[in-house]
């Protein structure tokens, strides 16, 4: 039988670990398979995509910074892709269309919303740092939430508007008032890259914050960046992107493969070994 090929597109991608994850499950559930790195260039995607039409290629992941990008050369965007317009799960389906999905909703809900007290939640106060790839399907997790208020900073003021266009129920801040901003706040949830390995960091930390607040990043690479070391140690509960990492994952390979695969212990041991 020939094995099938899965990858992940984007660039840059070495710090990603979703080959580690992928090819762990295939190997558990004895699949022919195998999960590798695809670094591309804009001008590459349509040649990738037509890997899928060929069955090449049986399934892709999308990260940074083609989750909008790759839209245009899909046949079909469903479910939360489509709410979202942010994909991060391509496949054939039974009628030879290139469909994309998104599973990084599904990943925040099932790592992090879902371990919240959902009765209070609604009247939570909360403030989304970023306008990335990840951060509509942060907003819309919340948003089918009913909760009230939302509010989104990011450096580049554009991109906070482009997605308040898809939410217009949220509130934007100046990116230069977000330290004002945080002392009002229930929960912060940062999905910028400041802090991820090799890159830059956040240049100040919060100085004024609720003493419950929650705080919650998408980055788990390094797993305790500086900001969520800093709240830490002030006792304040925080979260890291690992487990949303690894339910986006179990969710695709669901998609592709038609089984639920077990997030256990010893997955969670050799992810966070990988961690540089
Ligand atoms: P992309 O924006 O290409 O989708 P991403 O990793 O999903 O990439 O998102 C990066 C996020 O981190 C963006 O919100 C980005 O802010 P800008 O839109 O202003 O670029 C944010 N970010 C990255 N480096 C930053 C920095 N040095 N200061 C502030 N925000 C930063």
């Amino acid at each position: 039988m020939i094995e099938k090929k899965y990858g992940i597109i984007g660039k840059p991608l070495s710090h990603s670990l979703s080959p580690t994850l992928h090819n762990f499950w295939f190997k558990k559930y004895k699949i022919n398979a195998s999960y590798s790195l695809i670094e591309a260039e804009v001008d590459q995607i349509e040649n990738i995509i037509n890997k899928i039409k060929k069955k090449e290629l049986q399934g892709i992941n999308v990260t940074v910074p083609y989750k909008q990008a790759i839209i245009p050369f899909l046949d079909i965007i469903i479910n939360d892709a489509k709410e979202t317009s942010s994909v991060n799960t391509i496949y054939l389906n039974d009628e030879d269309k290139i469909v994309g999905d998104n599973t990084d909703v599904y990943g925040f809900e099932r790592s992090f919303i879902n371990r919240l007290n959902n009765n209070d939640l609604i009247e939570k106060k909360i403030l989304v740092l970023g306008a990335g790839g990840v951060t509509p399907s942060v907003i819309f997790a919340l948003a089918k939430k009913k909760i009230k208020q939302i509010f989104i900073s990011n450096r580049t003021i554009k991109k906070a508007e482009e997605i308040k266009k898809k939410f217009p129920f949220i509130e934007i801040v100046l990116w230069k008032n977000v330290n004002d901003k945080s002392e009002d706040m229930d929960i912060i949830i940062n999905t910028t890259s400041l802090g991820m390995k090799g890159g830059s960091d956040f240049k100040e930390v919060f100085k004024k914050f609720k003493s419950g607040l929650v705080y919650y990043e998408v980055i788990y690479n390094p797993a305790e960046t500086t900001m969520l070391k800093n709240f830490k140690k002030q006792e304040i509960k925080t979260f890291n992107g690992l487990e949303m990492f690894i339910y986006q994952g179990q969710k695709s390979f669901f998609l592709w493969n038609k089984i639920n695969p077990k997030v256990d212990e010893e997955l969670k041991k050799i992810i966070i070994s990988k961690l540089r």
